[in-house]
């Protein structure tokens, strides 16, 4: 539950309000009265330091949610690693540096999981987030998203800047990537699924084991811990978003079979790698910090995301090849 004391007459901006975690704040931003403003790529270039200046002039915001950001799945950080480094590196840098400028009351930005060292044990704690080199793969993508929290610090230290970084989990729920190519798991195993049911597949094939077990955690969880981290929280520490519960592929997989009523096989290819074999989340600065403790179970995520997917699969991101080139200053 917001506080719409402190949401009254604040005005709001977000970018990347199209993509996924965007999609899911603003309802939530909606919610709380405050003047919102949510200009698309289009309508704003991040990668342009004049555009983004105007940004900020023209909005004038007291709060900036920075969402924005090039991501893709492993396939497009290794094609395009100076894409993902360089642009994630410059629109960061810009908004927060621009923000600051114009005067800012709060600043929230998010990186993801994989900016912890590769071989952080799992649960992984916060206080992990120096102490190794992210998986190769998507290095040049996670430590550009990294660098915010350096750069919250100096700026906290040298300007006073309320710059605030959190770390969500692996997320899920509507508006996800759906594509594939670049799909994280609980969307690509919830598409595959769905799909064979309804064209009535014998079989569907998942790559490795299934014994890898992952932390996953609802979008819409992820958001309302956001917004209260905007109303209450104001220090350089970073905080992850995460359910601090643990469940193996296979059983997600058993779960979406269940919850999409497919009759078919289930084929494990074990050839295929099942990658890290444990990644969890530390969720206690969650707990203790923001007083937030993620509530929707995996089941009724799952069930929302599924039902969502079905009722939209027409619009939802089902073919969405990354574009580095999009913007006019990318390459
Ligand atoms: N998704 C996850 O599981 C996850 C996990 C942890 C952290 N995060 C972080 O959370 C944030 C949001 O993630 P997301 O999944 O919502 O990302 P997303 O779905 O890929 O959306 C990215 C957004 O950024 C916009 N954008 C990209 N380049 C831009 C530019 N040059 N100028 C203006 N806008 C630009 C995109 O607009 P167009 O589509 O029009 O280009 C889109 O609205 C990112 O910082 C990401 O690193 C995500």
């Amino acid at each position: 539950m917001c506080k719409k004391e402190f949401w009254q007459n604040k005005r709001v901006l977000v970018t990347g309000a199209s993509g996924f975690v965007g999609q899911n704040l603003l309802p939530l931003l909606r919610a709380t009265g405050c003047q919102l403003c949510a200009p698309s790529h289009t309508e704003c270039d991040l990668l342009e330091q004049q555009q983004v200046r105007i940004l900020i002039k023209e909005a004038a915001p007291d709060i900036v949610f920075h969402l924005a950001g090039l991501s893709g799945g492993i396939m497009a950080n290794k094609q395009y690693p100076a894409d993902f480094c360089y642009q994630n590196l410059l629109m960061n840098t810009l908004m927060m540096h621009e923000a600051y400028l114009g005067g800012v009351e709060k600043y929230i930005t998010l990186i993801g999981g994989c900016s912890y060292p590769a071989s952080a044990p799992s649960p992984i704690v916060e206080e992990a987030l120096w102490n190794g080199y992210p998986q190769p793969e998507s290095a040049p993508y996670s430590l550009a998203k990294k660098m915010n929290v350096t750069m919250a610090e100096a700026y906290r230290t040298q300007h006073g800047f309320d710059a605030i970084v959190l770390v969500p989990g692996n997320m899920y729920g509507p508006f996800d990537n759906f594509d594939l190519q670049n799909a994280h798991v609980i969307p690509a195993l919830l598409r595959k699924i769905y799909e064979a049911q309804v064209n009535g597949a014998e079989e569907v094939t998942v790559w490795g084991t299934g014994k890898p077990v992952r932390d996953f955690v609802y979008v819409g969880d992820v958001c309302e811990a956001i917004v209260i981290a905007a109303e209450t929280y104001s220090a350089p520490d970073i905080i992850n978003i995460s359910t601090g519960k643990q469940v193996t592929i296979r059983e997600l997989v058993e779960r979406i079979v269940a919850i999409t009523d497919y009759k078919g096989q289930i084929q494990w290819d074990k050839t295929k790698p099942d990658g890290q074999m444990h990644k969890g989340f530390d969720v206690t600065r969650l707990h203790q910090w923001l007083g937030f403790h993620s509530r929707t179970s995996l089941s009724i995520g799952l069930q929302k995301t599924l039902a969502w997917f079905v009722e939209n699969y027409e619009t939802a991101r089902l073919d969405v090849p990354v574009q580095p080139n999009r913007s006019k200053s990318a390459s």
